[in-house]
């Protein structure tokens, strides 16, 4: 069986992810390496658009192509960004990581491993949807 990624390597998958970034507008690439419980790696990186704000993260990037491929139990998010520099995922990106549990781990560059929780405390969840409505 092979053996789970330690957050090294998941940090160097998101760097691979990276290299494949669109962004010509800011120039600022991105990747993001998601590990799921199973063992497995899902990637993306930021495509952008000349309509600046159809751009796409890094983090929903391979959070959508990993919940297409069937998965939706996460342990850990390794994000790369220009190099050395910690990047932490945007807000969106957090509440659309959100939907599939709040302890996810965070790996970024040169920062202190936290939680998804640590990162966005007390999110919108499925359960505030259950209340009365007017
Ligand atoms: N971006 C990401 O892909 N992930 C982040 O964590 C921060 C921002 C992208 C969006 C846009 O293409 C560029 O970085 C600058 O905001």
């Amino acid at each position: 069986m092979p053996q789970t990624p330690t957050s090294t390597e998941l940090l160097a998958a998101a760097r691979a992810a990276r290299e494949r970034a669109y962004a010509p507008y800011s120039n600022f690439a991105v990747g993001a390496a998601l590990l799921t419980a199973g063992g497995e790696v899902l990637t993306g990186s930021n495509v952008e658009n000349a309509s600046y704000g159809l751009t796409m993260c890094a983090e929903r990037s391979a959070l959508f192509t990993a919940v297409s491929a069937g998965h939706r139990d996460f342990v850990t998010l390794a994000i790369a960004g220009p190099d050395g520099t910690a990047t932490t995922p945007c807000g969106a990106c957090l509440q659309a990581l959100s939907e599939f549990g709040d302890g996810l781990r965070i790996v970024r560059d040169g920062a202190a491993e936290v939680t998804l929780r640590d990162l966005l405390p007390d999110a919108f969840g499925r359960e505030m949807l259950g209340r009365a409505r007017i």
